[in-house]
């Protein structure tokens, strides 16, 4: 970790005691400087029972990018992991594509070392995910299986996976991203929406649930974090299973901003809701990202800006008691996914290139001592 980064971008003297000083401004305001004294971390900083996570890079886009896998290759990043947060979420270790290299395998070796390491360092670990209509193997989604046979397969599939680490997970994302922008479930991208009906939703949860009954099981979705369409549908979702006696403990709000957008102003209204229907919340996948300009490098301006979008996020999560979950997806900016899925956009995690301190950073730390105190 380099040296403490003001919201001006300017190195402070760091503070002997205390994590910060000042208060933070409004957008465009450049407002009093906050500093950060070097050794603050956001796992102390976070308030008792509040859990500040990190997704724990490898596979997917890291294999395309070519870089050695971070997780084992990188002892700087393992080291942020272990000092800076209290929650794990393997970003593609647990996925299906990486888990199951054939109809008849396993392969638990990415996933364990993830359980593994926080086991080591007294961290919660969030299972991501069951039941998703992307990164699925081929001999899967092209496999001409019957309903029973695809039934039987997500069936032995979540006892397997939730059934192997029972006790060590305490959070899954049973069902990832089943409602599409308009609010309709997504009756053809998934293939067990499919092939199976809207029902094996709530069938994969009580599966997940018979594997570990104390596993808090949750749904999960991206532009889910404001009032509209989106999130109506799952509220309504939600309340049907709920009905129906599916155990489904928790809503996962994603949290992939981006600046080119307004901040959804009504987040914390919206959590409120879902909690006012006995669920937890978790804020699973936080990232911000920025129109980069034609030098590749996000300005001053930009990274105030996108300091406060995560800063308005992590203050909704903690505005709602049953928010005690908050997920950054991939920090450190060095690994992040988004230039290779978003175009023109990047810069979305909360540590640079150098891994230093950006604003975002800062305002996350100033968010968590707020509350603490
Ligand atoms: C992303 C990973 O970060 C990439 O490595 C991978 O190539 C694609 O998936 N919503 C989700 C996550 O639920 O699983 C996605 O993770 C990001 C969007």
């Amino acid at each position: 970790m380099r040296s403490p980064v003001t919201r001006a971008g300017r190195l402070v003297p760091v503070l002997a005691a205390g994590l910060l000083l000042g208060a933070c401004a409004g957008a465009g305001d450049p407002g009093p400087a906050l500093t950060v004294d070097d050794d603050a971390r956001l796992r102390t900083a976070a308030p008792d029972g509040f859990a500040i996570g990190s997704s724990v890079a490898g596979g997917g886009h890291n294999v395309a990018a070519g870089w050695p896998d971070p997780f084992t290759d990188d002892e700087d990043y393992r080291a942020f992991l272990t000092e800076e947060v209290s929650s794990l979420t393997p970003e593609n270790q647990l996925k299906w594509e990486f888990l199951r290299p054939s109809q008849d395998e396993y392969d638990f070796a990415g996933s364990d070392a993830v359980v593994e390491f926080a086991q080591e360092n007294g961290q919660v670990v969030r299972g991501h995910t069951l039941l998703w209509h992307s990164q699925n193997p081929a001999w899967l989604e092209e496999g001409d299986f019957s309903a029973d046979e695809l039934r039987g397969m997500l069936r032995d599939h979540v006892m397997t996976v939730v059934g192997r680490y029972a006790g060590q997970i305490e959070q899954w994302d049973v069902a990832n991203e089943v409602i599409d922008d308009d609010g309709n479930l997504r009756l053809e991208e998934n293939i067990f929406i499919r092939e199976l009906g809207p029902e094996i939703i709530g069938e994969a949860f009580h599966w997940a649930h018979e594997a570990d009954p104390d596993a808090a099981l949750f749904i999960n979705d991206y532009n889910v974090e404001w009032i509209g369409p989106k999130s109506d549908a799952y509220y309504e979702l939600v309340q049907e299973l709920l009905a129906d006696g599916v155990p489904i403990d928790g809503f996962g709000i994603q949290g992939h901003l981006s600046t080119q957008y307004p901040f959804p102003g009504d987040m914390t209204d919206n959590l409120r809701r879902f909690a006012d229907l006995d669920l937890q919340l978790a804020i699973t996948e936080a990232d911000v990202r920025i129109v980069l300009p034609a030098d590749g490098v996000a300005t001053e301006e930009q990274l105030d800006e996108q300091a406060e979008y995560y800063r308005g996020m992590l203050d909704a999560c903690l505005a709602v008691d049953a928010c005690a979950s908050f997920t950054l997806w991939s920090p450190l900016d060095a690994y992040s996914w988004v230039p290779y899925f978003f175009e023109g956009e990047g810069a979305a995690g909360v540590l640079d290139d150098d891994v230093a301190r950006k604003p975002a950073y800062v305002e996350l730390l100033s968010a968590l001592d707020a509350a603490r105190r």
